[in-house]
């Protein structure tokens, strides 16, 4: 089995680069091959698994591969790391997204040049971290992956701009190819009253069957639950700051159990249906 995944949301500080992270991590742990590609130009996935130094100073990334201009093979770019390996970003990837734009088949190149010549060679698994924004490289990333996992606070605008995100980019792709959402991740949850409400909505939106077992209410009423979703939990932050994964930095987080359901999730192809839901409420 293998599966390329974008994590993709349009709006920013949602969680989409430390979940990229761990996702990649987590399926890792499972004994999978995995790539993990840093399609955005802040390049905080490249430094979270501590590849500063390539963000600021390699001569060959992402862009080099994403580029009409002698584009260089992408597994000449690659960088190897514990138990997964890393695609940096860099820099200077501002002009990528008018490379794509202004390229007839700019938008193929994520699945063209990345994702084909080592999905099921190199790898069983390639996760993607997105850019924040509505553009041709989140769009790009899409495309190439042809599966989504999207993190989402436990705010309105977080919500609407999903809202948004399903509208005017997945049902548009959606209607030219296979683009399937693997799961919602509801991410940084720490007990307001907002997180209730808003995982009651999802519960009886037509997206309940995109939520895995713990982003689901039940966890509000089991005592021995810290509650649903991906908890607000520092350890991430700090992961990050010393360019490790959560596993890394801290083996005993009690959010790596979640982390590694959400993984199942995406060798499955999709989260476990919750009991209350049938297949019929998928859209
Ligand atoms: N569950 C969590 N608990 C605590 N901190 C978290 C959690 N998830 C993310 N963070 C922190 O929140 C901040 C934003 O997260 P992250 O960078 O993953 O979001 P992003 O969606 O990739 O942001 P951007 O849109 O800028 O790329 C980071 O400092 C990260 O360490
Ligand atoms: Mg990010």
């Amino acid at each position: 089995m293998s599966r390329a995944v974008s994590v993709s949301l349009q709006k920013g500080g949602v969680g989409k680069t430390t979940l990229a992270i761990n996702l990649a991590d987590a399926l890792a742990a499972r004994g999978n091959r995995v790539l993990l590609v840093d399609l955005d130009q802040q390049g905080n996935a490249t430094e979270g698994v501590g590849f500063k130094h390539a963000y600021e100073n390699a001569t060959d990334h992402v862009g080099s591969v994403l580029t009409d201009d002698e584009p260089i093979d992408v597994r000449e770019v690659v960088r190897s790391r514990d138990r997964f390996d890393l695609l940096p970003a860099h820099v200077d990837l501002d002009s990528v997204e008018d490379r794509i734009r202004n390229s007839t088949f700019g938008m193929l190149w994520v699945r063209r040049r990345i994702v084909e010549p080592l999905l099921g060679e190199a790898y069983d698994y390639v996760v993607i971290d997105s850019p924040p924004s509505l553009g041709p490289l989140s769009d790009a990333a899409l495309i190439g992956a042809q599966n989504v996992v999207v993190p989402l606070l436990m705010s309105e605008p977080s919500v609407s701009g999903f809202e948004r995100m399903w509208e005017h980019q997945i049902t548009p792709i959606r209607n030219e190819m296979e683009l399937e959402l693997l799961a919602i991740v509801p991410n940084q949850l720490e007990g307001d009253n907002e997180e209730r409400r808003i995982i009651g909505d999802l519960e009886e939106s037509p997206f309940a069957g995109y939520l895995p077992t713990f982003a689901r209410s039940a966890h509000f009423d089991d005592p021995n639950s810290p509650g649903p979703g991906i908890r607000k939990r520092i350890a991430f932050k700090r992961a990050w700051r010393e360019g490790k994964t959560l596993r890394e930095h801290d083996p005993d987080n009690d959010m790596l159990v979640r982390l590694d359901e959400l993984a199942a999730a995406v060798e499955r192809g999709g989260v476990e249906t919750a009991p209350e839901a049938d297949g019929e409420l998928r859209v």
